[in-house]
């Protein structure tokens, strides 16, 4: 897929779908900024009274005129409302609608935030890059016939107006979290930590990353053995993997991402209900978006110096399985009690923040299917941010207002809930019961984290996965947080804070 910016309007029917935004209660001379040709187009065809441009509608006008195969309208909804994510969601439906036709190049008209279509700043430039390339996500591997086969990812993608640079950005971010999505939605009989572990070392060839692999009688050694109890049960032995990115020129700051690699949480010993184990392939979502972020930061040449280390395990029960009631000594030294096997997460992080804290970074950023309860705090379509720096988090959410994932911050600063994790027998306790889960969780692993080290905890338990097709994801995984995190080292790195 190739993008290709257009300044005259006059040459925009090249394609054979031509997606136009329209705002909500758009009039027809709201049109006369668009280029002549497309102006006089877009009288003659659109039936107004069939299409008010309320947000997220849509319109086929079939033509038959030329390769144009039709108009696609989309409607952005009111123009004072509109928001970054409104324009990647209209170029993701008009490229998913030129994919389904089959059609091979596609033209898109999309006004800025004035009305105008005579040209879109990065932000949105940016905005339409994700949208078109998410457009083209699918993931048929194990279908053994397509029954979509018309399905094409168009070759050339004209945008009226675009910044190519920002297009650009905007798809190798969505390609980040396309990559991610990949490996996340492979079911537990395929990735295991040593699968992971062969995709992993894929990557860094591919990119030149240096990567380090910690095996389990390395973690042994080394001590990490809250990441070695919880894989214990597995068939598979958990590792950490550690791949980092070192920018061409100088870098701009060192920030360590660490994600959460269950390649499948069965919840051990302390066994889930057969109904929740489902989608329980996807709680290695966070080691998958750490993946997706530092591919998307080299391709970006970003000067920002990127760790992503993940530690994989299975949750698995079993003989050698760790136990309720286990005491487990960590690598930095804390001794956890194991309440629930089922709160694994925590357990592998503990090690692998303390890990990530030594190679002193700027900021570390942990990413985390962690806790049903932030699932129940706030939905399936908004994750928890938790920090113990607010300017931090606020940097963090005001990339997140762009990229359009959602991510809402909870309190640190309740100290009579954090009681909750005092152990009798040892220095925390992995399970502190329901109320506050999500918080209690967050809390455990700060107190894995070096002491004046910046840090942000993001738990997307439930964003990691959705279940019917909404906005720009289809069914499957989402790879929640790669294109924030890429929008964040971005701004970090000087640039717009987009991606
Ligand atoms: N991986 C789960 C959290 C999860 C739940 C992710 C739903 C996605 C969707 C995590 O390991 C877990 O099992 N958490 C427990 C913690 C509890 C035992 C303290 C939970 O949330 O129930
Ligand atoms: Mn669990
Ligand atoms: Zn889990």
């Amino acid at each position: 897929m190739k993008f290709v910016t257009l300044e005259d309007g006059a040459k925009i029917r090249n394609g054979n779908v031509l997606g136009l935004a329209l705002y909500d209660g758009f009039a027809l001379e709201d049109l006369t900024p668009l280029p002549s040709s497309l102006a006089l187009l877009a009288r003659m065809e659109i039936p107004r009274e069939n299409f008010k441009a309320k947000k997220g509608h849509t319109l086929v006008v079939p033509l038959a005129d030329g390769d144009t195969q039709c108009i696609f309208l989309v409607g952005l909804g009111d123009r004072k409302s509109v928001r970054p994510d409104d324009y990647r969601q209209a170029a993701f439906s008009i490229v998913r609608a030129a994919a389904i036709r089959g059609a091979s190049k596609v033209s898109i008209a999309i006004p800025d935030a004035s009305g105008s279509y005579s040209g879109c700043d990065r932000q949105i430039s940016r905005c339409i890059g994700g949208g078109a390339t998410l457009a083209g996500y699918r993931f048929e591997k194990y279908h053994s016939s397509d029954e979509d086969d018309r399905f094409r990812v168009p070759d050339e993608i004209e945008v009226l107006g675009g910044d190519i640079d920002a297009l650009e950005a905007g798809r190798i971010s969505a390609e980040g979290q396309c990559y991610a999505r990949d490996l996340a939605n492979e079911p537990g009989n395929v990735i295991n930590p040593q699968t992971f572990e062969e995709a992993a070392r894929k990557l860094a060839g591919d990119c030149g990353f240096d990567i380090s692999v910690i095996d389990s009688d390395e973690l042994k050694r080394r001590g990490m053995n809250a990441l070695l109890a919880v894989g214990s049960g597995s068939a598979t032995p958990p590792r950490l993997i550690h791949l980092k990115y070192t920018p061409p020129g100088k870098s701009a700051a060192t920030v360590a991402l660490v994600g959460k690699g269950l390649t499948f949480d069965s919840g051990g010993l302390s066994l889930k209900p057969a109904d929740s184990m489902l989608t329980m392939k996807g709680d290695k979502t966070g080691a998958c978006v750490v993946l997706g972020a530092i591919k998307a930061a080299y391709e970006m040449k970003l000067p920002i110096t990127v760790h992503a280390i993940a530690g994989l395990a299975e949750n698995m029960p079993g003989g050698s399985a760790y136990r309720p009631d286990d005491v487990i000594k960590a690598y930095n030294g804390r001794t956890i009690e194991v309440a629930n096997t089922d709160a694994e997460g925590r357990v592998t992080l503990a090690d692998t923040l303390s890990y990530a804290c030594e190679m002193n970074p700027d900021v570390v950023i942990d990413i985390a299917t962690l806790t049903g309860a932030c699932a129940v705090a706030l939905g399936e379509t908004t994750a928890g941010l938790f920090t113990n720096d607010d300017s931090l988090g606020d940097e963090f959410l005001a990339a997140s207002r762009v990229s359009g994932e959602r991510f809402w911050k909870l309190p640190m600063d309740d100290e009579n809930l954090r009681k909750k994790l005092k152990s009798p027998i040892a220095d925390v306790i992995n399970s502190t019961g329901r109320y506050g889960g999500a918080i209690t969780a967050a809390m455990f692993l700060e107190s894995f984290v070096k002491e004046g080290t910046p840090w942000i905890h993001l738990d997307i338990a439930a964003t990691d996965f959705v279940k019917e097709p909404y906005s720009y994801y289809i069914k499957g995984a989402t790879a929640y947080g790669v294109r924030t995190i890429v929008g964040y080292l971005a701004a970090r790195a000087g640039a717009a804070a987009e991606a």
